[in-house]
């Protein structure tokens, strides 16, 4: 078959070297993006006189039906050609004859793909927005349940301060939040249309790049031809927040995954989401979360790669930037797969409240209550914190957890002690008096809070594919 661009060459290429550069079958997840914007080309070149309107009209239609039936039907076609610009252009070819070779008339394959990949990544961020909406909806219900079961909180891993269960999916909440805002940035960098910057440089063809964009529901043509085929900064922000996203579902899994071992007993995951072995029949392994962990490396890999395959390039079209596709449908698809996964998991976990209520109590996780107790009546904090930092030692010489201190043995350090201990080690009141703003005794109102906030976000999604 004639190669689109074989004019002036003498020779076939390597077989080897031609399979090598085919980039057709991970092509076709831009299908619909590459015909439509196809559509509006052709059109546009119909209203500036380019192309007659009959002309416009005859491959307007025919790429409508293209697009209708789909990439099975020219299934066999494909395995011919190089790109889905050429696959589109020859299935062009066999409807209309030769006015398809008219479609590429001052365009490239440089602004087409540029323009194809972009108008994809937009509307992709709007879904994935939606997705994480759902899971921090999951979140938040959840949260709400739980608003005043306690867990310990940790740092270093080691039981730092009761929190709330409620508290503490709150911030997972807040996490994806982030990613939100995160993926409407990545939109904000697919906001201008490259097409029309032909190959590097503009054309001479009279084109309407403001119709092109707004058609296409850009906001507006982009600035530099040149800069526009040589940009895949959107695909990379598009990885990077699909990284961040995948980094923050891995730590939430790695807590399911350690939370529902023996030795913590939180949280049993449902069955739905956990697989047995094959020897050993007692066991229930969080495989799921598991692997939402090991994907994130992948994730991580992806944006690695692509800027690894941008840095040493100049500008104009350089055919590394083919690479940018695999990278950027493998990171997006994980990002969907693994929102919908977690947020099955999250809906469906059993907490074992009454495990996570005994892991605060005993121990010394009051003990910052107690030496806040003392500086709120004067004793300077660092005084405070050494002193309860010697009744630690009494507790674990003796075995003993700073609820079981005789009052005696407080009255001798502190002889104005008027406290009642018991009270202020309650792990529940602890969680109470952190009524700071952010602070888990204000979960209420942080819940409040974050319910607004994804109330219009899921708002703004719904208008947004309306538009
Ligand atoms: N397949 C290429 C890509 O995905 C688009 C065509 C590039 N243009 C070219 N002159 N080879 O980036």
């Amino acid at each position: 078959m004639r190669k689109l661009w074989g004019g002036a060459f003498r020779k076939a290429t390597d077989e080897i070297a031609w399979e090598f550069g085919r980039s057709v079958a991970g092509d076709l997840t831009l299908w619909e993006e590459e015909i439509e914007v196809s559509i509006v080309h052709a059109q546009m070149l119909g209203r500036v006189g380019t192309l007659s309107s009959d002309e416009a009209t005859d491959i307007t239609r025919a790429l409508t039906d293209i697009r209708a039936a789909g990439p099975e039907a020219v299934d066999e076609l494909a395995q011919q050609c190089e790109d889905i610009h050429d696959l589109v252009e020859r299935a062009l070819y066999d409807r209309v004859g030769a006015i398809a070779g008219k479609l590429h008339t001052g365009r490239s394959r440089n602004d087409l793909i540029a323009a194809s990949t972009c108008l994809w990544l937009r509307r992709r961020c709007d879904e994935l927005i939606t997705d994480i909406n759902a899971l921090q909806r999951a979140l938040l219900d959840r949260a709400e349940s739980h608003l005043d079961d306690l867990l310990p909180g940790y740092t270093h891993m080691q039981r730092a301060q009761p929190i709330t269960l409620g508290f503490h999916l709150l911030a997972h909440f807040w996490m994806l939040q982030r990613d939100v805002d995160r993926m409407r940035f990545v939109k904000d960098a697919c906001s201008a249309c490259p097409l029309g910057s032909a190959a590097l440089a503009g054309t001479s063809f009279p084109l309407d790049r403001q119709f092109v964009a707004s058609e296409l529901g850009f906001d507006a043509p982009t600035q530099n031809a040149l800069d526009t085929v040589s940009n895949r900064d959107f695909v990379a922000d598009a990885i990077h927040a699909c990284a961040m996203l995948l980094q923050h579902l891995s730590r939430l899994a790695h807590e399911f995954v350690l939370w529902s071992t023996q030795e913590y007993g939180f949280v049993t995951l449902d069955e739905a989401y956990s697989t047995g072995s094959s020897i050993m029949p007692q066991k229930r392994n969080p495989d799921f979360a598991e692997l939402i962990r090991g994907r994130a490396s992948r994730a991580i890999a992806n944006w690695t790669q692509l800027m690894a395959t941008m840095k040493g390039l100049p500008l104009g079209y350089n055919r590394d930037q083919q690479d940018d596709k695999p990278p950027l449908f493998e990171s997006m698809e994980l990002a969907f797969e693994c929102l919908r996964l977690m947020e099955g998991m999250v809906t469906t976990a059993v907490w074992n409240l009454a495990k996570m209520k005994a892991a605060c109590e005993g121990g010394f996780t009051g003990a910052t209550a107690l030496a806040d107790a003392l500086a709120a009546r004067g004793v300077p904090f660092r005084e405070a914190h050494e002193i309860v930092g010697g009744l630690i030692r009494q507790c674990e010489e003796k075995g003993l957890a700073l609820q079981d201190l005789e009052r005696d043995a407080l009255r001798e350090l502190l002889p104005d002690w008027d406290l009642d201990l018991q009270s202020v080690l309650d792990p529940s009141a602890q969680v109470a008096a952190r009524q700071t703003y952010g602070g888990t005794g204000e979960v209420r109102q942080q819940l409040k809070r974050a319910r607004e906030i994804l109330g219009e976000s899921e708002r703004g999604s719904q208008r947004d594919s309306v538009k």
